[in-house]
């Protein structure tokens, strides 16, 4: 064996908040096997209004966190992260930092997707205020797809719903309704609309509520669950230095037990985190 095959590590999963849990549930139920680390910014979250620098900060703060940890592949499943932060990292941090680790994101894979979902090629784009003014999704969308049309809206208050617990309170009625309808007043032709956002699935009941039934809604979870492992089959020398024991562990940098209560909601399973500072 060499030696690289000995340094093996979790898969890490980082998210500003709760959100990345969407991806991180998808991708546990695709590859059981493997050993995840879960990190949740809460303490931060949103990032989604945060400037460009910011966002790179926090996440580059984490990335490193997580690699310190054993993580050799990182996934951030954070659009606005993604968005902000992911080419700086790939291109300027990770060559110094240990060429031999990666970090993926989440867009360019559900953008390849999305070829496949939409009938007309008008999609609709929902996210973050910083991940609709990056124009991340258009530019990726021209490259892969240039005869589709591309519509955007952001949803500044859906992140704060989900971090505050509102996901199901009747004040997210409101806000739910007003960015569709903002989005969809656009053109009437959208056929797909992706959640660009992965706390957006935590609204999907009140998301589906307000959209045409005729609309795809796209969410990630399984898009980035295939792409991963696709990745792993693609670079067996990736793959042997990710553990697999089937054990996920999560940490957050706001208080444990306030984690534990709602990320144990949203997987469904008892979950105990550990609290780290960044
Ligand atoms: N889950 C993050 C995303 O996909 C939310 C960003 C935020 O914290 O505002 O964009």
């Amino acid at each position: 064996m060499n030696k690289q095959a000995h340094n093996i590590g979790p898969i890490g999963v980082f998210d500003s908040g709760y959100g990345g849990l969407t991806i991180l549930d998808a991708i546990r139920k695709k590859l059981p096997q493997y050993n995840f680390l879960y990190l949740g910014d809460n303490a931060r979250a949103p990032y989604g209004s945060r400037s460009f620098n910011i966002v790179y900060r926090f996440t580059l703060e984490a990335v490193k966190y997580l690699f310190s940890q054993g993580c050799n592949l990182v996934i951030l499943a954070c659009n606005t992260a993604s968005a902000k932060a992911l080419r700086n990292i790939q291109q300027n941090d990770l060559p110094n930092i240990d060429p031999t680790k990666r970090v993926l994101g989440v867009i360019r894979p559900t953008v390849e997707k999305i070829g496949e979902i939409s009938r007309s090629g008008n999609i609709g784009i929902l996210g973050t205020t910083g991940t609709i003014q990056s124009k991340s999704y258009d530019i990726e969308i021209e490259k892969i797809h240039p005869k589709f049309n591309v519509f955007s809206q952001s949803c500044p208050l859906w992140v704060p719903l989900v971090e505050n617990q509102e996901a199901n309170g009747e004040g997210a009625d409101f806000f739910v309704q007003k960015y569709i309808n903002q989005l969809l007043n656009q053109s009437a032709d959208i056929d797909s609309i992706i959640l660009g956002c992965t706390h957006y699935p935590i609204l999907l009941d009140k998301i589906r509520k307000y959209t045409p039934s005729h609309i795809n809604i796209v969410e990630q979870g399984a898009i980035i669950a295939d792409s991963l492992a696709d990745y792993l089959n693609r670079h067996p020398e990736m793959n042997i230095r990710c553990s697999k024991n089937g054990i996920c562990s999560y940490l957050t940098t706001e208080d444990e037990d306030k984690f534990n209560s709602l990320a144990s909601i949203f997987l469904n399973e008892k979950i105990d985190s550990k609290h780290i500072d960044l």
